[in-house]
């Protein structure tokens, strides 16, 4: 059996900026995961000392704080200064941005749309930053609300699918007489998305590598399904299961943008002992 990466993969520009900060921060703590990685993070604690802190509440005076790769919603980042902690921002610029034009908007008299999903931390954080904002995961969720302003400002979550984006401004543009669109959609996942899809159009399998509660991960791992039936999502080489591989040809891996790539490398030399 063939094995073959796609040709964008793994970590990106904002995940490999936030380790490379945390690596240089040791004995601090992250607000929140850094990244939707947890083999990564138990790394980061073992080799630098970096803990975690899941609740603001836990955090103490004077504490070293590492900003995750998702950002934090205004009123945490008022909180860590309340407390005096020493805060260092590893937000990936490309969600720094969102938050910004959300912030700027929002202050100009434009009501917000976030397309995204509410309960991530990434929306919650830019969400954070308007008065007047609105989450939808869909162009249907549009017709239920009842906006204050008509003039409409949109920006979506950095791991989006951009078609999905443009029938939601579509559905803005038919309702509203100004619409202000901002795509915010991050081209490295669009990049690890175009060759996944490539990819997975000619494996007749495919290992999609990553957290299970990574939101990038998840979506290569739809993308791939579409392509490509025997398309499975795994953590690590623990989970590659022999029995997968029967009369395959060509085994095609992607990863997600969290992924470290000694997980990869792993998952790599297991498929090669196949
Ligand atoms: Fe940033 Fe894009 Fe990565 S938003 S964290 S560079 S997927």
């Amino acid at each position: 059996m063939e094995i073959k990466l796609a040709s964008s993969y793994g970590f990106c520009f904002g995940v490999k900026r936030a380790i490379q900060i945390a690596s240089e921060h040791q004995n601090s703590f992250t607000m929140g995961p850094l990244i939707h990685n947890q083999k990564e993070i138990d790394r980061l604690k073992n080799e630098n000392n970096v803990g975690l802190y899941e609740n603001i509440d836990d955090v103490n005076n004077g504490d070293t704080v590492i900003i995750r790769t998702h950002g934090i919603p205004k009123n945490d980042l008022h909180t860590l200064k309340q407390k005096e902690a020493k805060v260092i921002n590893a937000t990936c610029p490309f969600v720094t941005t969102p938050q910004n034009i959300v912030k700027k908007m929002s202050s100009e008299g434009y009501s917000i749309v976030i397309f995204g999903d509410s309960s991530h931390p990434e929306v919650k954080g830019v969400k954070s930053y308007g008065d007047d904002v609105y989450v939808v995961l869909n162009s249907d969720e549009l017709k239920t609300i009842k906006f204050k302003n008509d003039k409409i400002a949109t920006v979506a979550q950095t791991t989006r699918k951009k078609d999905e984006y443009l029938k939601i401004v579509n559905e803005l543009m038919l309702t509203h007489k100004e619409v202000r669109v901002f795509n915010t959609i991050c081209d490295a996942t669009f990049e690890n998305q175009a060759a996944a899809r490539e990819l997975s159009l000619e494996a007749d399998i495919m290992i999609v590598i990553g957290g299970k509660n990574s939101s990038n991960t998840k979506q290569l791992l739809d993308i791939c399904k579409t392509n490509c039936f025997d398309s499975y999502l795994i953590e690590d080489e623990s989970e590659i299961n022999p029995n997968w591989f029967k009369n395959k040809k060509l085994c095609g891996i992607t990863a997600g943008a969290s992924t470290p790539d000694w997980v990869i490398q792993k998952c790599v030399d297991k498929l090669r002992e196949l």
